[in-house]
């Protein structure tokens, strides 16, 4: 990648979500906030903002409200405001359950939230890796249990629903060709293994994962009904690091002064992989291109990310019992 990233054109003037939903994670601030303008400034009827905390959610949907361009439309969006924590996985079963039993249609699931941290840190109720678990696995949990909503949405609407989740080019610094993990051994036993963690290169690792899932989902996805990708933003002046010791803060803060887009460009590519063809199924994009993981397509690609599968299915049988045959992912 250069220093200075290509340009990001400018959303099409004739891109609208008008009659259509969306729910989007880590919606309060970064790439997610500013998805969320893109939205409602493009005639959303319903936005879901997925948030830790409903008063961080309800300042967001004021900011929402408050904006000049939605002021104006005839039509204001309707804002819904859920709680969710993805590094709690009773959290992700709880508010997938909610958002099955409030949400009658779904056109579009961001799955956005994520975190980047040099610290080990583990979830108490179930001992995984924060990074694993929040960038990787209640995601793809997340779209197990929601994925009947989006079919469904699909199928009524007579258009694809989206669901993408916010990946990263930087997942090409991925440890496993240099230290596999044994065939032999259990991939979420291995990642929650602190003698494993490597830092940051965590943060690749479990975006490495995203995409094995994504492109094993899209498989068993009709495109045309529900369109599956996997999308990075490219580097973004956001408060990513905000946790990270401030020596580290400062550095990251000058690369993203010279080579940053803003959140509002780096989240025009959200939006296009929540509105683009069936061509990005099961693909990564990257500044509106489709990109490819080489890992992720050798023989240990492959076959690391077929018990990938496995695993996580079993994942969330343990926390959403029955979500996977509803799903009609059984194999
Ligand atoms: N910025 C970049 O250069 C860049 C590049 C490539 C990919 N990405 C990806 O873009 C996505 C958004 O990141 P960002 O740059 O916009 O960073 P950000 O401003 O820090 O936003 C991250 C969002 O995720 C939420 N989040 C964190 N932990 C969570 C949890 N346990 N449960 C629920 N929500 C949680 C945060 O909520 P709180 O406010 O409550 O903490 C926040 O809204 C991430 O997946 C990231 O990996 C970013």
């Amino acid at each position: 990648m250069g220093l200075i990233q290509p340009t990001i054109p400018p959303l099409p003037e004739t891109l609208s979500f008008a009659g259509k939903s969306a729910l989007v994670t880590g919606a309060n601030s970064g790439l997610g906030l500013a998805s969320c303008f893109h939205l409602v400034q493009r005639h959303i009827s319903t936005l879901i903002l997925a948030v830790r905390t409903r008063k961080s959610g309800e300042s967001t949907r004021s900011a929402l409200l408050a904006d000049p361009v939605v002021r104006a439309l005839p039509t204001k969006p309707t804002i819904l405001i859920y709680e969710l924590d993805l590094g709690r996985p009773s959290s992700v079963a709880e508010f997938a359950t909610k958002i099955r039993a409030d949400i009658p249609t779904l056109n579009i699931l961001l799955l956005n939230a994520g975190i980047g941290t040099m610290a080990w840190q583990t979830t108490p109720e179930t001992n995984t890796e924060q990074m694993f678990q929040i960038n990787y696995l209640s995601n793809a949990i997340l779209s197990v249990c929601l994925l009947p909503l989006l079919r469904h949405s699909g199928e009524t609407f007579g258009s694809a629903s989206h669901l993408p989740i916010v990946g990263s080019r930087a997942q090409g610094l991925h440890t496993y060709a240099k230290y596999p993990i044994p065939d032999t051994t259990s991939i979420f036993a291995f990642l929650n293994d602190r003698a494993h963690y490597r830092g940051m290169q965590r943060y690749a690792d479990s975006k490495v994962l995203v995409s094995m899932w994504l492109r094993a989902l899209a498989a068993r996805v009709d495109a045309s009904v529900v369109t599956v990708n996997n999308v990075c933003p490219g580097m973004v002046s956001t408060n990513i690091d905000g946790k990270e010791a401030w020596w580290l803060r400062q550095i990251v803060r000058f690369i993203q002064a010279i080579r940053g887009r803003s959140p509002e460009v780096g989240a025009r590519t959200l939006i296009y992989a929540v509105s683009a063809g069936s061509q990005t199924h099961g693909e990564m994009l990257i500044d509106y291109n489709v990109w490819e993981n080489k890992f992720v397509n050798t023989a240990q690609g492959r076959s690391m990310a077929k018990r990938l599968w496995a695993e996580t299915l079993a994942a969330a049988e343990e926390i959403a019992s029955g979500a996977v045959r509803e799903a009609n992912l059984e194999d």
